[in-house]
């Protein structure tokens, strides 16, 4: 690669990275219908039963048919997870964290055949598809220099004298055992990535699962590991439904240590599962988002428009991060809205693997479903739908799963303010001030992003008030979205997070570790 995705190229992409993404679809393509595997315990491994996936952007093309693991095979993940522990464990830093950066690099060498892959298996633009593979690179980066930095995490402490006989004392971290990756289908490749870069490199050994919707990426990912060449169960990969193996993985008291990204609904169930059985064992749970923005009369409206937009509609609202509720100071709405929707009509939707479109399909036909019932309940009760509402199947749109960006305006007590929908529908009410719109954006039970828009006295307001753990102010580049590793940490307040430790921030590493003191006379 000549030059390394950045934020900065994100925005303004070099001629290169075009030709080389369209060179990698035609790639890619001559590789759909294969049949993968399962990887335990360093080995490639076929499933009994397979599922056959097809594409969001037209059904009926075949990505692959990807392994279902059984309940022995996830048996056997974990049972090669635990077998491997002592020895990865007792690996010298340097070597984890070679492996770390080696599995980076892979990333990197394939980034464009990856994130070819991820925009047919999610339906993510091309510049989402590439933003999401190097990120997963980066997370291996970051926490191999992490760990290193923290010196592994080990520490002196001050000997104590006591009764004449010298103690020298050490706190030391250690790892806790066979850790489960639960990974999401809207980030199907950094979301499994980081988790697993971050156990491995604290010394824990792992069974990742990716989403039922989003093997390939899965499968991706692990032949990365796989040729980076880790002993045989440090890492190891399944496929299969939440109900019957996720279930499993979370109910097997072998499982030392789970990290889950979903739906509030779920994720809930594992931390509480977790918490009981024989003793609490720790869960890492990133979960939804119900994500507010405010625009004051003082905002910059230009910018508010284009930050919202991005937000609000970019990936289809599937990101955790997307925004989904608007409070806009009265004094402002109508300009605001007329922007929106001004802007809305401009979008690009279509085939995210055309260089110029901006918006693909929806990931799953259960986002289709969702779109298709809770239009018709903004337009029954009243509220009006300012832009979109309908699922768009004009020519080749036909076999996709695509449906317009919508700005809706309601009552603030209206239903949608509160449902996690994961759909490109922005819920805008008007406000009489900021401190109703700072009340209607915290009462939520979730906390992941907020944004503002707003003059210097209204950000720093803002930042002081709002309960949520990814904040950004005045931002173009989207309202509430597009957390970088290394520049934004990325963790969830009230129900978005069950930790309070942000992704890559300093603090995420020291949560996949136990402290023991070690004290020697
Ligand atoms: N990093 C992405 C964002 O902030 C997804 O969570 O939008």
């Amino acid at each position: 690669m000549s030059f390394k995705l950045t934020y900065a190229t994100m925005f303004d992409p070099p001629a290169e990275l075009h030709e080389r993404f369209d060179a990698a679809l035609v790639e890619v393509a001559s590789t759909l219908g294969a049949t993968h595997a399962l990887h335990i315990d360093g080995v490639d491994i076929t499933a009994v039963e397979t599922d056959t996936r097809s594409s969001p952007i037209d059904e009926r093309r075949i990505l692959g048919h990807f392994p279902l693991a059984d309940r022995t095979q996830a048996q056997h993940a974990m049972a090669a997870a635990q077998k491997a522990f002592a020895g990865w464990r007792a690996t010298p830093m340097a070597e984890r964290t070679r492996l770390l950066r080696r599995v980076a690099d892979l990333i990197e060498q394939r980034i464009y055949t990856i994130s070819a892959a991820l925009t047919l298996e999610v339906g993510k633009n091309r510049m989402e598809a590439l933003g999401e593979v190097q990120e997963t690179a980066d997370f291996f980066r970051i926490y191999a220099d992490d760990f290193e930095r923290h010196d592994g995490f080990e520490h002196a402490l001050p000997d104590d004298p006591l009764s004449g006989f010298r103690s020298r004392n050490r706190s030391v971290m250690r790892p806790y055992g066979a850790w489960v990756v639960i990974a999401p289908f809207n980030f199907p490749f950094a979301l499994a990535g980081g988790p697993v870069a971050a156990a491995l490199v604290t010394g824990n050994t792992v069974v990742f699962k990716s989403a039922t919707d989003t093997p390939w990426s899965g499968r991706l990912l692990a032949d990365c590991l796989r040729d980076a060449g880790f002993p045989p169960g440090v890492f190891n990969y399944l496929n299969g439904h939440g109900k019957d193996i996720g279930q499993l993985l979370v109910e097997d008291p072998h499982t030392a240590g789970i990290t889950f990204t979903g739906s509030f609904a779920v994720g809930s169930r594992i931390v509480r599962a977790m918490a009981s059985g024989a003793y609490p064992r720790p869960c890492i749970a990133e979960m939804g988002g119900k994500n507010a923005c405010i625009v004051t009369a003082s905002a910059d409206l230009e910018r508010a428009a284009l930050g919202i937009i991005r937000s609000g509609f970019g990936m289809g609202g599937q990101k955790c991060s997307a925004l989904s509720r608007l409070y806009v100071d009265a004094a402002v709405a109508d300009t605001l809205i007329e922007k929106l929707v001004e802007k809305m009509a401009a979008l690009r939707i279509g085939d995210p693997c055309l260089r110029e479109t901006w918006l693909g399909p929806m990931a799953t036909t259960n986002a289709l479903r969702n779109f298709g019932r809770y239009i018709p309940s903004l337009e029954d009760d009243g509220s009006s739908i300012l832009a979109g509402g309908q699922r768009l199947r004009e020519g080749d749109l036909e076999h996709g799963y695509f449906v317009a960006p919508t700005l809706a305006e309601a009552p603030a007590d209206h239903p949608l303010f509160r449902e996690e929908m994961f759909l490109p529908i922005v819920m805008l009410c008007r406000v009489r001030d900021r401190e109703q719109a700072m009340r209607l954006a915290n009462d939520s039970p979730l906390g992941l992003t907020a944004g503002c828009y707003g003059d210097d006295d209204d950000v720093a307001w803002f930042f002081e008030n709002i309960e949520a753990g990814v904040t950004y102010a005045n931002r173009p580049q989207g309202a509430t979205t597009g957390a970088w590793p290394g520049y934004q940490p990325f963790g969830g307040w009230k129900g978005s997070g069950s930790t309070g430790k942000a992704i890559a921030s300093f603090y995420y590493l020291a949560q996949y570790q136990r402290e023991q003191s070690r004290t020697v006379v």
